[in-house]
């Protein structure tokens, strides 16, 4: 019977000739850590299980020479831990130089070019080739939708995005198929991920190392829109923004900014800066969700025949999740459209009024914080969604420096909201992050045992999921 680790109590070892006293159960990769300590990782990653595929954290114990994975192995009392000496760092460059060998030399292209975790590895240990075969250029990149772009050609078999996929998502769209050299990731009988039962979360894009799955960047489409703008002979407002306010997080770690710097009137004066004539403070379109899905659980409480509670989702995924899943509560879905392509659609039609345009001329970019929200937007293919990172990669090419940005205001518009009003207070709302939990939510409802009004479904599974304030 395999020994259960005792959290309460420590065990002490050696790390690099360094005492350490750590609890029982933990991994030599954290032990490390406390003594300012980095293995190296490639499959590992912090918010799953420890699979041991790539071995690139492999350090020496006990000085007998004998190699094991310092992020599946826990500490045992006693243990001496060597973590870098000439062996390991050519054990490692080896094991970088057979992952390169199956990866396309194409960096200077590539989306993820300078936030790659496996272009860092080979930076750090002086990998400038590899010395085995290149085997690469057996799979075409391909345009999974409007949000993800699948490129196996550049995977490195770490299966983390496997394990979002099937465990902390549990949709089981994705899967590890063959063995050895052969092994892949794949969709069943390698289906488009439109034909399978994904649900556009980007879940298995944000756990990937390198770009072998990557969000559908669509920023030089949206360039081509403003420089249009700029050439067009006619007057007018040709290009609208919709900013989420919840990007503020992620530009600032992007740039290294302290939490709180980007404030809103940054996000309208660099959106501004990049060219868009009018700049909008998407939170409004909140209060059109709100509105309408309280007005939406009235109707419904005076209508028997009307199923609650509503189910609404800050993604089309969460609808494609019911259709798949749970094709029963169908008639929960809230009728509601998405409020961002409502109020592009709105402010299109008046601005191309104003100007004697057709609202074909105007282009509608909602600046989103990730790519469930991006699909939510592109589904229809006809405004333009760009995630954060793509902003940031904007912002990168303007060389807009944030910090020196004044504060500006928001434009304003009148909006066309219902002029009923639903006291949101006699309305129960759940908000459910991540479809494990979503699936609680839904078997609930099936036993009758869901007392909520409205289910708001979230994508993201973390309570972190930068929507939950902002949709
Ligand atoms: S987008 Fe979400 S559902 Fe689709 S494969 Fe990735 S993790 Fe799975
Ligand atoms: S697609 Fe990305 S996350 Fe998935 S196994 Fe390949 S490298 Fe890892
Ligand atoms: S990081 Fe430990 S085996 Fe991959």
């Amino acid at each position: 019977m395999s020994h259960k680790p005792d959290p309460n109590k420590n065990v002490n070892l050696i790390i690099d000739g360094k005492p350490v006293t750590v609890p029982e159960g933990t991994s030599i990769l954290d032990a490390a850590k406390t003594v300012n300590i980095n293995i190296p990782v490639l499959c590992d990653h912090p918010d799953l299980h420890e699979r041991a595929l790539c071995r690139i954290c492999v350090v020496e114990c006990d000085g007998r020479g004998k190699l094991i994975a310092a992020c599946a192995n826990d500490v045992w009392e006693g243990v001496n831990i060597v973590t870098i000496n000439k062996r390991l760092v050519n054990i490692r460059r080896t094991i970088i130089e057979m992952i390169l060998a199956n990866h396309p030399y194409d960096c200077l292209k590539c989306a993820q070019n300078k936030n790659c975790e496996l272009q860092s590895l080979a930076v750090k240990y002086g990998v400038v080739s590899s010395s085995f075969k290149n085997e690469s250029g057996k799979h075409e990149a391909v345009i999974e939708s409007e949000t993800i772009v699948r490129d196996m050609d550049k995977c490195v078999k770490c299966a983390r995005c496997v394990e979002t996929c099937q465990e902390v998502q549990t949709i089981r769209a994705i899967n590890t198929s063959n063995r050895s050299h052969e092994f892949e990731i794949s969709t069943a009988y390698k289906q488009p991920l439109e034909d399978v039962s994904c649900v556009f979360c980007g879940q298995c894009a944000k756990v990937c190392p390198v770009s072998a799955i990557c969000g559908n960047d669509q920023s030089a489409d949206v360039w081509g829109a403003l420089n249009k703008n700029c050439d067009a002979k006619a007057e007018g407002i040709k290009t609208i923004a919709q900013v989420s306010p919840a990007i503020s997080s992620i530009l600032e770690t992007a740039f290294s900014l302290p939490a709180g710097s980007v404030t809103k009137g940054k996000l309208a004066a660099l959106i501004r800066l990049l060219g868009f004539d009018k700049v909008y403070d998407a939170s409004i379109t909140a209060n059109i969700t709100n509105t309408g899905i309280c007005s939406e659980v009235k109707q419904r409480k005076n209508n028997s025949g009307y199923s609650l509670p509503v189910i609404s989702g800050c993604s089309q995924g969460v609808m494609r999740f019911i259709r798949n899943f749970y094709p029963d509560l169908e008639s929960h879905i809230s009728i509601g459209k998405n409020p961002r392509k409502l109020f592009a659609s709105d402010i299109k039609n008046n601005y191309a009024k104003e100007a004697g345009l057709t609202s074909s001329d105007i282009t509608s970019v909602s600046f989103v914080p990730c790519l469930a929200q991006k699909y939510a937007i592109m589904s229809d293919k006809k405004d333009f969604a760009l995630t954060a990172e793509e902003l940031a990669k904007m912002i990168r090419l303007a060389g807009i420096m944030i910090e020196t940005l004044p504060e500006e205001q928001f434009d304003t518009c009148n909006l066309n909201l219902s002029n009923e009003q639903t006291d949101q207070s006699l309305i129960k709302k759940e908000t459910v992050n991540g479809f494990a939990k979503a699936r609680n939510a839904m078997e609930s409802i099936q036993k009758n045992e869901c007392s909520a009004d409205w289910i708001e479904l979230l994508s993201c599974p973390g309570s972190d999921c930068p929507c939950s304030n902002c949709s």
